[in-house]
């Protein structure tokens, strides 16, 4: 089921994860509408808590570049190399690299940040079988992202204070006006 994303300054964003006990049909449901709802609004990844669910899930979709698809340059998504990650852990970072990053409760803004370059994680899958994925680049800036969500963050909060306090007023007044849009209805 396609859910609503909760859109930054939602109070639950700010709110800290907890780890999934039981690997059960619930966390199933929960995996398969991150899913669904991540696809349909066009994000490469999700956090459980982007949609009220306070649970320690996470889920990755990095588009392939398929130069032979002339429907879709941005690349596709496909279903084999969907990750979804349950209680994960970085054990490891080193490097650096800056990103232009978006996200699905921020949707519009994109902003240049800082992240670790190469990464090791430690998570489970969907039925309780323990994971070790080492990665560069966009994945592991993407993994850096979504794990960031979990802790109660989100990536604007890396800014400097001078981008922040810009960031903070543009988007006061975008949803000013996304509001003003809704009440003429
Ligand atoms: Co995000």
């Amino acid at each position: 089921m396609i859910k609503e994303i909760l859109v930054y300054p939602h109070p639950i964003l700010r709110q800290k994860s907890k780890d999934v006990e039981s690997f059960d049909s619930e966390l199933h449901t929960l995996l398969d509408d991150m899913n669904e709802t991540m696809m349909y609004r066009g994000g490469v990844g999700l956090a459980a808590v982007q949609i009220g669910v306070l649970l320690n899930v996470l889920i990755i979709n990095i588009p392939i570049d398929d130069e032979t698809n002339l429907e879709n340059r941005d690349g596709l998504q496909l279903k084999e190399n969907l990750i979804e990650a349950i209680n994960p852990i970085i054990t490891h970072k080193d490097g650096t690299q800056v990103f232009n990053e978006g996200c699905l409760s921020i949707p519009g803004i994109y902003e240049e940040i800082a992240r670790a370059q190469h990464i090791i994680v430690e998570y489970f899958d969907r039925f309780g079988n323990q994971k070790t994925l080492e990665t560069e680049d966009f994945m592991a800036v993407a993994w850096q992202h979504e794990i960031e969500h979990l802790t109660g963050h989100v990536f604007i909060e890396n800014l400097s204070f001078m981008k922040r306090k810009k960031f903070e007023k543009e988007w006061k007044r975008e949803l000013k006006e996304k509001s003003k849009k809704a009440s003429r209805l």
